[in-house]
């Protein structure tokens, strides 16, 4: 009978705890994960252009379709277009966008579809001789690497992620690789950024590029072009969980400052000294704040994507610059990766992970059932006891 007694009770603790288990998870992973169906087409009809190549993945939605256009003629440039129905279409004529000099050679159709539209172009690279390491770019900076004059190799397709590399860079090379996503998820490697269904990522690294100086450090100047809610602002905002990219409690959203949901650029702001990086080969980075190009015509020129695409773009510009005073220079591994979220609606937010709430459970949980546990067996020896032998009133 006693035996029974145990038996039910250990399978009724263990089925408690897996319903707890389940609904932690369910409630951060937001119930039913949403996904999008990809279709990945490179140089949408037409064979190996000349000058570079134009990747379309289609994300179809519930009732919603986003275009993503990454483009290697000219500067490389991410176009992210949000559409409110499923059948919305890529259009290219590619005798224009070649020719790189008229706007309305590449449309997303119905126009009339269209919810919202961003573009995030990579456009130059910078180097400057710290020599005082201050990590000030403010002199001593080398001749910038102009990305839309880099000779870039075709694209390298593996699912729904695109490789594009200048391999030629002072004896380097500098690579980015884009990364579509049909549902949330995280890649393998630091930062292991949290990516949702409505996102792509953008991973940008310098590897074996000569330094100019031995005190060299590098910057990255990012374009963001489109129409309505340029990307105005930056906000840091902190987080408590470091548990996916050690040792980093921030994240950087650069967004609109208008209260409209639009898209967003988001990134951890760290950049990582090898390909498979140790915790002391995490460099803080920083960025400046966003302000208009002196010349919005130049950013045009630059990108075949954003000329083709956008009549007259509202543009705004930063630069990301890589290190800190007293951190090791460039020349300490040759090496550097940056990666970034570019993506519609809210960005993502961390939570805490099942792991840690499952610790934070046992943490805080275990000791109150021990409280109550203690209490139960008092009670019970209490009542065990035979009142007869308790003790009688003094009086
Ligand atoms: C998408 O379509 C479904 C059913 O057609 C509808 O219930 C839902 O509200 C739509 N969602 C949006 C965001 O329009
Ligand atoms: C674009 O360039 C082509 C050839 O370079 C030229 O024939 C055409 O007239 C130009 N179009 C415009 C609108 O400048
Ligand atoms: C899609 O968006 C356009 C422009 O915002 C709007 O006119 C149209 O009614 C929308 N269509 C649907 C199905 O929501
Ligand atoms: C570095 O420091 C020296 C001495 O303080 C100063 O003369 C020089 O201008 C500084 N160089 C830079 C690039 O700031
Ligand atoms: C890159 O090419 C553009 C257009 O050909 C030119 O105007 C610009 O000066 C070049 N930049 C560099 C750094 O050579
Ligand atoms: C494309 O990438 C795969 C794996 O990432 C690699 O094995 C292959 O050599 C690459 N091809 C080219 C042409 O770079
Ligand atoms: C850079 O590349 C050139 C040609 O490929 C080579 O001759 C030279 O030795 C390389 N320099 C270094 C420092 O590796
Ligand atoms: C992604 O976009 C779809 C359609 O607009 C929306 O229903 C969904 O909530 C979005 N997901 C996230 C995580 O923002
Ligand atoms: C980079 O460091 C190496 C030693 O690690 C040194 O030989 C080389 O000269 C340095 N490069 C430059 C450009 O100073
Ligand atoms: C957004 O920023 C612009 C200047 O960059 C400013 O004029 C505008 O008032 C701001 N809007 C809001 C809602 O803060
Ligand atoms: C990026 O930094 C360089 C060098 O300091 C500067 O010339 C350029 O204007 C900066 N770009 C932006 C967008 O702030």
């Amino acid at each position: 009978m006693a035996a029974v007694k145990t038996n039910s009770c250990r399978v009724s603790s263990l089925f408690f705890l897996f319903s707890v288990f389940s609904l932690s998870q369910s409630l951060f992973n937001g119930g039913e994960t949403f996904r999008r169906k990809l279709e990945v087409v490179l140089n949408p009809g037409r064979l190996s252009p000349p000058g570079g190549d134009l990747l379309h993945v289609r994300a179809v939605g519930d009732n919603d379709t986003l275009h993503y256009l990454f483009c290697s003629q000219g500067a490389p440039t991410l176009l992210l277009v949000h559409t409110n129905t499923t059948t919305s279409t890529l259009k290219v004529d590619w005798d224009k966008f070649l020719e790189r000099n008229v706007s309305g050679s590449l449309k997303v159709e119905p126009e009339s579809s269209i919810v919202y539209s961003k573009a995030v172009v990579v456009s130059r690279l910078l180097e400057y001789d710290d020599v005082n390491d201050t990590a000030e770019a403010t002199s001593d900076l080398f001749p910038p690497y102009d990305l839309q004059n880099v000779s870039w190799s075709r694209m390298n397709l593996s699912g729904s992620s695109a490789l594009l590399c200048s391999s030629a860079l002072n004896n380097g090379s500098l690579c980015l690789q884009l990364s579509v996503f049909a549902e949330e998820g995280r890649d393998q490697p630091w930062p292991r950024l949290l990516h949702t269904g409505n996102s792509s990522q953008l991973a940008v690294w310098l590897d074996g590029v000569l330094p100019r100086a031995t005190r060299s450090r590098f910057l990255l100047e990012l374009q963001a072009a489109g129409g309505a809610n340029p990307l105005n602002s930056v906000e840091v905002k902190r987080s408590i969980d470091d548990e996916y990219s050690p040792s980093v409690f921030q994240v950087s959203q650069w967004m609109s400052n208008s209260s409209e949901v639009g898209g967003f650029v988001q990134w951890r702001p760290v950049a990582y000294r090898r390909s498979s990086p140790a915790l002391e080969e995490v460099t803080p980075c920083r960025h400046s704040s966003p302000r208009r190009p002196s010349d919005e015509a130049a950013v045009s020129a630059a990108s075949g994507l954003i000329k083709a695409f956008y009549d007259e773009p509202e543009t705004f510009a930063l630069n990301v610059s890589f290190g800190l005073s007293g951190e090791p220079f460039y020349n300490s591994t040759r090496f550097l990766r940056w990666t970034v979220l570019v993506g519609v609606g809210a960005p993502p937010m961390d939570t805490f992970s099942p792991l840690v709430l499952a610790i934070m459970a046992v943490g805080l949980g275990t000791p109150m059932i021990l409280l109550l546990l203690g209490g139960v067996y008092v009670c019970i020896r209490k009542r065990a006891a035979p009142s007869a032998a308790g003790y009688d009133p003094i009086n």
